[in-house]
Order: C-alpha cells, then sequence, then structure tokens
C-alpha cells in the first residue's frame, strides 16, 4: 500500500485543526444583550455597540478613525468615493489578491490597474506601480496578503510625491493587527480596509471596518454608508452641520458588532499564539530542499497571520502546488494554491462582463496582453496557503503539517505518477 493518504495510505494528521470562528459565553452573552435592547440594526448610526467598535479597534491598529460597515470590499468602495475618487480616474491595484480589491473601484466607477507583484512577499510591487502611473491615476491599493505586507514605506514615498500625490487605500482583510515599522496596518495609507467576515481573524460574520487618516475622510465615509445623512467629523453621529456624500444603506448591525466586540477580547491571545507558532513553522519548513519561506522585511515588526503562504520550486521540490496541495488536504492538512491571478478572473473580461467600467474601458481589460509573471508563477505554479488553524493546533499542529509535506515530497516519484488524475479530483 502507499504510504500516500491520497493513494489509499495512512492520513498523516486524523484530528480535525480546532474550527473557526472561536466562540464563547461572551459572545452569547453580548448578542443575548443586543436583543434585549431592541436594537438590532445599526439605525441611527453608530449604535452603541458600533462606535464601542469603532473605538476600539482604531485602538487595536493604534490610530485612525474607525467606520464599521457591511463588509471589506464595500469599505474600498467607499474610500475611494470619500477621497473623491470616480468615474475614469486609474486606480493601481496587485495582480495576486482576492476579486474585491478590482471590484471595489469598478464599483466607484474607477478603473482598476492591475500591476505584477514582488516575489518575496507576493504583495504589490512598488516598482511595478510606479511604472503605472499615469495622469489619470488617483489611487494605490495596496493589499496585506496572507501574512505579508507590502512595502509600505515605497508605496508612500510613490503616493506622497509632488507629482502624483495619490489617495492610499491599504486593503488589510488578512491583516489585522500587522505592523509595520510599529505603525498598525491601515494606519499608514489615508485609509486601511478590513473585512470582518466569517473567515477573518476577527469576525462579526460579515463586515468590515474602514479607517479613516482625518476626521473629514471619516465623517464622509460615515454619511456614504448612512444613505448620505450628514455625520459629524469622525464618523460620529449624524449632525445637521456634518458632512454628506450620496450614499446607501451599507450600516454594520448591533448583533454583529457585538460578536465583534466579543472577538477583539481574544484577538491579542491569538495572534500572539499565531505568531509564535508561525516562526516554529518558518524554522522547520526551512530545512526542506525547494521550499522558499516568504521574505520577512524587518520593517514588518509584527506579522498576522491570515493565511501562512509559501512557495515551492517545483523543480527542486519534485512536483507542482496543486499537486502537494491535494496530497496534503488527504493528509489531514488544509491546504490551497491561493488565489487566481487578477487577469484570470472570468469576472473582469469585457466581453464576458455588463459591468460598466469594462464595458466603458475595455483598452484596460486587455488581459492576454498583460506581462505579470511574478502573479502568474505564484498561482499557477508555486504558492501553497496553510490555514491559520494549523497555528491555533498548537506545535502538534505545526509537526503534523511539516510532517506531511516531507512525507508527501519523499514519495513525489509515485504522486508525479498519479498526478493527472490528482488534478482532476482536486479541482
Ligand atoms: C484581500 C481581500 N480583500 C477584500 C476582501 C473582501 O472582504 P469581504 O468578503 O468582507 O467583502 C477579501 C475577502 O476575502 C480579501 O481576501
Amino acid at each position: 500500500m502507499s504510504e500516500l493518504a491520497i493513494l489509499g495510505g495512512p492520513k498523516t494528521r486524523t484530528e480535525p485543526y480546532p474550527q473557526w470562528p472561536v466562540w464563547d459565553q461572551r459572545d452569547i452573552d453580548a448578542v443575548t444583550e443586543v436583543i434585549k435592547s431592541g436594537r438590532w440594526g445599526g439605525y441611527p448610526y453608530p449604535g452603541p455597540k458600533t462606535a464601542e467598535l469603532a473605538e476600539k479597534f482604531a485602538e487595536l491598529q493604534g490610530g485612525g478613525y474607525a467606520v464599521p460597515m457591511i463588509n471589506g470590499t464595500v469599505t474600498m468602495e467607499v474610500a475611494l468615493r470619500a477621497a473623491g475618487v470616480g468615474w475614469g480616474d486609474e486606480v493601481i491595484v496587485p495582480a495576486y489578491t482576492f476579486q474585491a480589491t478590482a471590484s471595489a473601484p469598478m464599483a466607484a466607477g474607477a478603473i482598476p490597474v492591475i500591476v505584477d507583484v514582488d516575489p518575496n512577499t507576493y504583495c504589490l510591487d512598488a516598482n511595478a506601480a510606479a511604472r503605472a502611473i499615469t495622469p489619470k491615476t488617483k489611487a494605490i491599493i495596496p493589499v496585506h496578503l496572507g501574512s505579508n505586507m507590502a512595502d509600505m514605506d515605497a508605496i508612500m514615498v510613490l503616493a506622497r510625491s509632488a507629482k502624483y500625490n495619490l489617495i492610499v487605500i491599504e486593503d488589510c482583510a488578512h491583516a489585522h493587527g500587522a505592523k509595520w515599522n510599529g505603525q498598525g496596518a491601515g494606519t499608514i495609507g489615508h485609509f486601511g480596509s478590513f473585512s470582518l467576515q466569517s473567515s477573518k481573524t476577527l469576525t462579526s460574520g460579515e463586515g468590515g471596518i474602514l479607517l479613516c487618516k482625518t476626521p473629514e475622510l471619516a465623517a464622509k465615509a460615515a454619511s456614504i454608508i448612512d444613505c448620505g445623512r450628514p455625520h459629524a467629523l469622525g464618523g460620529g453621529p449624524e449632525d445637521p452641520n456634518g458632512l454628506s456624500l450620496m450614499g446607501a444603506n451599507y450600516r454594520l448591525s448591533e448583533l454583529q458588532a457585538a460578536l465583534a466586540l466579543a472577538g477583539i477580547e481574544r484577538f491579542p491571545a491569538q495572534a500572539k499564539q499565531r505568531e509564535q507558532m508561525a516562526a516554529y513553522m518558518d524554522e522547520s519548513l526551512s530545512e526542506i530542499p525547494g521550499v522558499r519561506l516568504m521574505k520577512r522585511d524587518p520593517r514588518h515588526t509584527t506579522r498576522s497571520f491570515y493565511r501562512y503562504i509559501f512557495a515551492i520550486d517545483p523543480q527542486q521540490f519534485g512536483m507542482e502546488h496543486d499537486v502537494l496541495c491535494a496530497a496534503l488536504d488527504a493528509e489531514g492538512i488544509d491546504s490551497w494554491t491561493g488565489y487566481e491571478a487578477m487577469h484570470n478572473y472570468e469576472l473582469f473580461q469585457p466581453q464576458k462582463s455588463t459591468l460598466a467600467v469594462p464595458s466603458a474601458f475595455p483598452e484596460y481589460f486587455k488581459f492576454e496582453e498583460m506581462n505579470l509573471p511574478e502573479a502568474t508563477r505564484a498561482c499557477e505554479h508555486e504558492a501553497v496557503w496553510l490555514d491559520e488553524a494549523v497555528f491555533r493546533a498548537g506545535p502538534k499542529g505545526v509537526d503534523d503539517a511539516v510532517e506531511a509535506i516531507r512525507k508527501v515530497q519523499k514519495n513525489a516519484l509515485e504522486l508525479n505518477k498519479a498526478a493527472d488524475e490528482l488534478r482532476e479530483r482536486y479541482r
């Protein structure tokens, strides 16, 4: 019998990894309190739990004016609209990210200009961003991907340059608690966009928080998400003398805010454990031939772990990443080859889309002509994403993952022979 679970052998890990989200009596009490209060929704905005969440979240990230809302996609659309970015403006986004990073500019009427990523972090390459700037460029959205951060120093220098003066929106859907030079993710650019969707390391089931650099931007954001009502500076309550911009109902409900508040209490201990276990994972994986760890920039002072990403050199490791991930899943280690590169998303293909932006500006969506070698290499051959649950399972969780990776590599010959059939099964 084969040693490999995918070919009928025994699994490396039989015990499931710990589930997410984690909850306890605090969540039940918090939601019960809101239910009994009768104030379930988000109007008038912000409700008491939402206001408390805004305060505690800004504290957690170390700055900014927080405006909670319905998800971490709308956050970016609202940021662009609050900053006055709209129809026909260009917004630079990385090629390797979730589609929301590009669909949000389109929802605001802007054009996502897709550029390549840095192979050391798989985050936006600041040099590629610099080359993509034109007189129509108004904003950049760097994504802090998995557990890495984009080079915020280089991006801010570029954005602040007298020639450009660009708006920077950090997509921090994966970066709760992360710090760059000691400064919280999402507080470096003009905006930080956070998702509270159920898989994220701080969650309310669904939800999002926009951190704004100035009280004016926060007031505008609060107005946009509250049907255009005028809001006080800092995103505070409705105020007839406040700022107002056209909007819709994107308010977070009080029930969701209560869940996020309970999650914030648990967050520091969880983040610490993930960080400690990730250091152990780095050490263990670095000994495996053909594994390339993401390069940790010393300015990335606190790492946060939504997903742990590493790369393999398929030749040296002995197989392609999709074969490895299929075999790891069978071994009881949840793994994934990661996001599609942005130019592979059918959603944005002008010939397949009735969205206003690709239809009006098809010249920006000639995906077959785009040269994005690093994002393509990551998504087609190299990247391996592990779930943060590996770290919540403690040293044994890491040991099992590493043992499974070694086992799969040791049996590469046998596995590759069955690879075509396995690929079918994995898809
Ligand atoms: C990088 C990135 N940006 C934005 C989002 C969108 O967040 P939401 O699902 O809350 O809209 C996600 C969600 O997975 C994401 O991974």
